[in-house]
């Protein structure tokens, strides 16, 4: 197959950053897909309706003339939103998901929960206005090795809450394992999982081949092969409970060059075509489309894309830097071959 013609994707999982750092990055997302769940891990996060607001307004600014692009803003959940904060979400029209992320599990988290149970009363109202939990799911218990995070949080606190709250749509971000993927799987289809480019595209050793490689340090981890295996039969499946999300990172060079470096893969540039890798490796390029522009709108009940994108096979590559405001940043598969293209 030489060119593959798709539904316009979507993006259900998203760091789009702010300021001059935004406008960079934003073009890359906007000439691929109609629409992005936005991620509000910003500092200060976005907490309330009206920083959502005014988050996406500046989103809609930065994009260039000419451009179409749907921002879909979150919320970051605290222990202390307030509940009325979920009716006003509803209302809003804007605002499409709250996010969970455990305090200190990630970039701008230190703002996260650090009880998850402290926001059961804010789940039943999730619950009550049909507003989507999407959840970072790794515990931060230090004494839980990084590796398991994912699994164990699956255990003591996804589980649970799929039982207390039958009627709230979650969707567990960025899986990374078989014990995710199986879970999801099994769930009644309220519970969604997002799958990233980099995730299905290695595993852990890319982190440790011939040195230390800080461009694949991301969070959740990435896993061993046989979870890699686990996640492309999952994306590849058919499966509606199953859809694109790149948790597209930027980091600046320096801040992922660093002896403490920032987790993050910035993929926004060649996203869908690397997913068109994935399948393809997979004899599933049948199956993209389902997976990149039917699942993830279904689950968030919003209409599918109308218009159409269309991949050619034809290699390109990808440059070695790209400029990110003041800053340069090193993006997935840097100097290297990417197999798609997209159509001119
Ligand atoms: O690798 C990651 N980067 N994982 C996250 O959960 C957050 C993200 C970021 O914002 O940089
Ligand atoms: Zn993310």
């Amino acid at each position: 197959m030489t060119h593959l013609t798709l539904i316009r994707p979507d993006d259900w999982h998203l760091h789009l950053r702010d300021g001059d750092i935004m406008a960079a990055v934003l073009p890359d997302t906007a000439r691929r897909f109609a629409r992005a769940i936005i991620m509000p891990n910003l500092k200060p996060p976005v907490t309330t309706v009206e920083q959502a607001r005014a988050y996406r307004e500046r989103i809609l600014q930065a994009l260039p003339t000419g451009m179409q692009f749907e921002p879909l803003m979150t919320l970051h959940l605290t222990e202390t939103m307030p509940l009325t904060e979920i009716a006003k979400a509803k209302a809003s029209g804007i605002v499409h998901a709250v996010k969970y992320y455990p305090a200190d599990a990630t970039t701008n988290s230190e703002f996260g929960v650090t009880d998850i149970r402290r926001c059961y009363p804010l789940f039943a109202a999730m619950e009550q206005h049909d507003i989507p939990l999407l959840m970072h799911g790794e515990v931060t218990d230090p004494t839980v090795d990084v590796f398991d995070r994912e699994a164990i949080f699956i255990e003591r606190h996804l589980a649970p809450l799929v039982q207390a709250f039958p009627g709230l749509r979650m969707v567990l971000e960025h899986i990374t394992t078989s014990a995710a993927a199986a879970f999801v799987r099994e769930t009644p289809n309220n519970v969604a999982a997002t799958i990233t480019p980099h995730h299905l595209l290695f595993n852990r050793n890319a982190l440790f081949e011939k040195g230390l490689r800080p461009h694949y340090y991301c969070l959740p981890l990435l896993k061993r092969e046989e979870h890699r295996q686990a996640l492309i039969v999952a994306a590849t499946s058919g499966n509606p409970s199953f859809f694109l999300g790149t948790d597209s990172a930027p980091h600046p060079r320096h801040a992922k060059e660093s002896a403490c470096g920032c987790a993050g893969i910035y993929s926004a540039h060649a996203a869908l075509e690397l997913y068109a890798e994935v399948f393809e490796q997979a004899g599933a390029l049948d199956k993209l489309e389902a997976f990149a522009s039917f699942h993830g709108p279904d689950f968030y009940q919003l209409p599918r894309n109308r218009d159409t994108l269309t991949l050619v096979r034809k290699e390109w590559t990808v440059a070695s830097e790209l400029s990110y405001g003041a800053d340069m940043l090193v993006p997935l598969r840097a100097g290297a071959e990417v197999a798609w293209r997209l159509a001119e």
